[in-house]
């Protein structure tokens, strides 16, 4: 390679096929030219992040250093792209030295990383950068009390989320979502907070600032409405989205979470009209509708839907066969449990786990032949 501009560089270090070893070359081009723009090294460092191993988290770190007085763009650069635990380390290590003055995106990320990282430790050093947080004042950045309470509702302290959800003047659609998200995540209290997830919704519906529900809020808000099985509430969020949004035919994660709020709150007809009407169809949809099957005793439709599926080409998952050995039980259909279990595997190469081992058993159970073996 001959000698390159920095521009070129960066045009390279755009593009999106690069191996590891394009960016080491590209990297020695900046030694040899002593090119020495942050935008650059922040590139790199992004590019080398993007690729996690031993050596390239220890290049990346080492392309930080490489500045001194500390340069906050790459030390940002580095917290947001590295992964999660490294992030966490990272910030530890200069939170202590003075040399560096974070500011409201050091701790948006830093945040960020706490909500990908969730273990218990996590939660107290969660806590410990939201009390810095405002003891420096940079609650003033919308994202920055978004992405606590992101952070709490990722590692299971919804509380404390609203906590913060609540002391907010100025809330963003970005802001609901990640209240809303917290709320319908599945957790043993699930049915609780789904019943939060429906009252908070409708405050925002008629909140006065003016921020409009988008598609992540309304698959939340569907989900919420299956865990609660409140099909009356589900048929009017379905409404709206018709009026509001566009038509819910056309969106992959909309229509299949109507198909699922149909099913579990006891309306088939309804999930299966959406089902026909769907374009676009996922494993998610196929295997919400397999569960809606199970759940009304239709083992013999459940069983058909995976011949379609084929057709159509879709892969069925894990889950998919929880849901049709689920079906097999409900309706007493042992024999074709067992054959499909014995032709997960080799059929469509899906593992079995102990959830399958579970569904076997009780299908076993119910049929009598406690003895007998898979
Ligand atoms: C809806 O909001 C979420 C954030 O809560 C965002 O990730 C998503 O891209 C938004 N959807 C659209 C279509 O803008």
């Amino acid at each position: 390679m001959n000698s390159l501009p920095w521009h070129r560089c960066l045009a390279l270090l755009n593009l999106k096929t690069l191996a590891t070893t394009h960016f080491q070359q590209i990297h020695a081009q900046f030694i040899t030219n002593s090119h020495n723009s942050p935008t650059l090294y922040a590139k790199l460092i992004q590019l080398y992040c993007s690729k996690p191993s031993p050596l390239s988290i220890k290049i990346s770190h080492l392309l930080f250093s490489r500045f001194q007085p500390p340069n906050l763009f790459l030390f940002n650069t580095l917290i947001r792209c590295t992964q999660p635990q490294h992030s966490l380390l990272l910030f530890a290590n200069w939170v202590s030295k003075t040399l560096l003055l974070f500011d409201d995106f050091t701790y948006v990320f830093v945040l960020g990383s706490c909500a990908r990282f969730c273990s218990l430790s996590t939660l107290w050093f969660g806590r410990q950068i939201h009390v810095r947080v405002v003891k420096h004042g940079f609650m003033f950045n919308v994202l920055v009390p978004t992405t606590l309470i992101h952070f709490y509702a990722s590692n299971k302290d919804v509380i404390s989320g609203r906590r913060v959800f609540d002391e907010m003047t100025v809330r963003s659609c970005v802001t609901w979502n990640a209240m809303l998200t917290g709320y319908c995540s599945k957790s043993k209290k699930a049915k609780d907070f789904a019943f939060d997830a429906l009252v908070l919704f409708r405050e925002m519906l008629v909140g006065i600032n003016g921020v409009k529900p988008n598609d992540t809020t309304m698959i939340c808000v569907l989900s919420a409405c299956s865990q609660l099985g409140v099909l009356e509430t589900g048929a009017c969020v379905h409404g709206y989205i018709e009026k509001t949004i566009y038509l819910p035919e056309n969106d992959v994660f909309i229509g299949t979470g109507l198909v699922d709020m149909y099913s579990k709150c006891g309306c088939l007809d309804n999930a299966l009209l959406i089902f026909r009407l769907m374009r676009e169809k996922n494993v998610l949809t196929w295997t919400a509708l397999a569960t809606g099957l199970a759940i009304h005793g239709k083992g013999n439709e459940a069983m058909m839907l995976l011949d379609s599926m084929r057709a159509c080409g879709v892969k069925p998952n894990a889950v998919t066969f929880t849901s049709l050995f689920s079906a097999c039980c409900h309706s007493g259909l042992i024999e074709e449990g067992l054959h499909l279990f014995h032709n997960m595997k080799t059929k469509f190469g899906v593992e079995p786990c102990i959830q399958h081992y579970g569904c076997m058993v009780d299908l076993l159970g119910r049929a009598g032949p406690l003895k007998r073996s898979i």
